[in-house]
């Protein structure tokens, strides 16, 4: 892998429910990284953790107690910066047996440091693109004038008809017909496929050193959600844009990516070159990536079992965090020699081949 441009080491997001009393440990010690100029993916079931790790990032988690603790580094060329940095002061976590029991946390104070940092980084330096374009962008506004807008806001493009130049360049860009006619439309004006576009020429249209794309293509019909795919793969290979691409599609994922994330109940279980760790012939799988891998619904899978296969049992309830393997309850690899670690003691995210990682006991012996 190439210097990290986004390193996330241990990273806390938590939610209080109160009608339950008790936190929703939506990331609960998540580490992850993305080599300068490479695109990493990052899948898991849904309520993995994958968006919230995400709007994490990005500074974008508006309810309490939010992001607790861990580190966001950022190393471009103008920022060199944990975004997390000093943040810490803000918070006091209370921990019993090393697990963290009450969080007191000054939101005001933690949000006029973070709002202050991230007002800069926050579409400069790091873009994002959500599943639902059209709530994403300004429905009283035309498309044209939001990506100029944006231009003349993060680019050196400062006066407005360079700005408008600019983002119809964009909107020829990422393929949409009559870029100049397109400008003038309003967000409802245009197909989910097309918006979607749109979203990502306005996301890129502000040359961020970091593009994060949350299930871009979900939602869409399968037709358009190819169509978006060939769109990243060709502004992958023509800009080579560092990426975070966020799905809970393996295909989109492994079609697209050079290293993977897998995420389960809150935390990274499996990380790696997509080769070692997505294809099904890989050998060594975390035992999570093998069922996601089989619940994929491919012909091959079909015709094997003569249905589609589900992972059995329920995404973990990330309330009531077991003490140990957070897949314990659903996976079907535990041997007799494991069994007890599995149940009493969570394993951690260790290096078990050259730049690939697991959290799972069958490969520490
Ligand atoms: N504002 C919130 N308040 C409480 N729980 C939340 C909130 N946002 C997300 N969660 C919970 O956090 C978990 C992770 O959510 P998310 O990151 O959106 O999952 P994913 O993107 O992997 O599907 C889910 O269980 C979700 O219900
Ligand atoms: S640690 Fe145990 S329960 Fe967890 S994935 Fe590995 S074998 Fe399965
Ligand atoms: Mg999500």
């Amino acid at each position: 892998m190439t210097a990290p441009l986004l390193k996330i080491e241990d990273l806390r997001t938590y939610f209080y429910s109160k009608s339950k009393q008790a936190f929703i440990r939506s990331v609960d010690g998540v580490s992850l990284e993305v080599g300068k100029g490479e695109t990493l993916g990052i899948v898991g079931e849904s309520g993995s953790g994958k968006s919230i790790t995400a709007m994490s990032v990005m500074g974008l988690v508006s309810s309490g107690p939010g992001v607790i603790t861990g580190k966001i580094g950022f190393k471009s060329e103008t920022v060199q910066k944990n975004l997390l940095q000093d943040l810490e002061d803000y918070v006091t976590l209370t921990r019993t047996d090393g697990r963290i029991m009450a969080v007191q946390k000054d939101q005001d104070g933690w949000r006029e440091v973070s709002e202050r940092r991230m007002a800069k980084i926050r579409g400069k330096e790091i873009s994002m693109i959500f599943q639902n374009p059209k709530q994403s962008m300004n429905p009283f506004e035309t498309v044209g004038s939001q990506i100029a807008e944006a231009v003349r806001l993060h680019t050196d493009h400062k006066e407005e008809k360079a700005a408008k130049e600019k983002a119809i360049e964009w909107l020829d860009r990422v393929k949409i017909d009559s870029p100049r006619l397109r400008y003038d439309n309003y967000p409802y004006g245009l197909s989910g496929g097309m918006c979607q576009r749109a979203m990502i020429a306005m996301a890129l249209s502000c040359e961020p050193q970091l593009l994060i794309a949350d299930e871009p293509t979900t939602g869409l019909d399968a037709t358009i959600q190819s169509k978006i795919a060939d769109l990243l793969a060709e502004l992958k290979s023509e800009l080579g844009i560092t990426t975070v691409l966020i799905s809970h599609d393996i295909s989109i994922i492994s079609r697209l990516s050079d290293t993977v994330a897998v995420m389960y109940g809150g935390t990274v279980v499996e990380t790696g070159p997509v080769k070692d760790i997505l294809s099904r012939t890989a050998e060594r799988k975390h035992p999570y990536t093998s069922a996601l891998l089989t619940s994929i619904p491919s012909a091959e899978n079909v015709k094997e079992k003569g249905h589609l296969q589900a992972i059995e049992g329920d995404v973990l309830d990330t309330i009531n965090i077991p003490a140990g393997c957070r897949f314990y309850g659903r996976c079907s690899q535990v041997t007799d020699k494991v069994r007890e670690r599995c149940e009493q003691q969570e394993p951690e995210l260790r290096e078990i081949s050259s730049g690939h990682k697991a959290r799972c006991w069958l490969y520490f012996d």
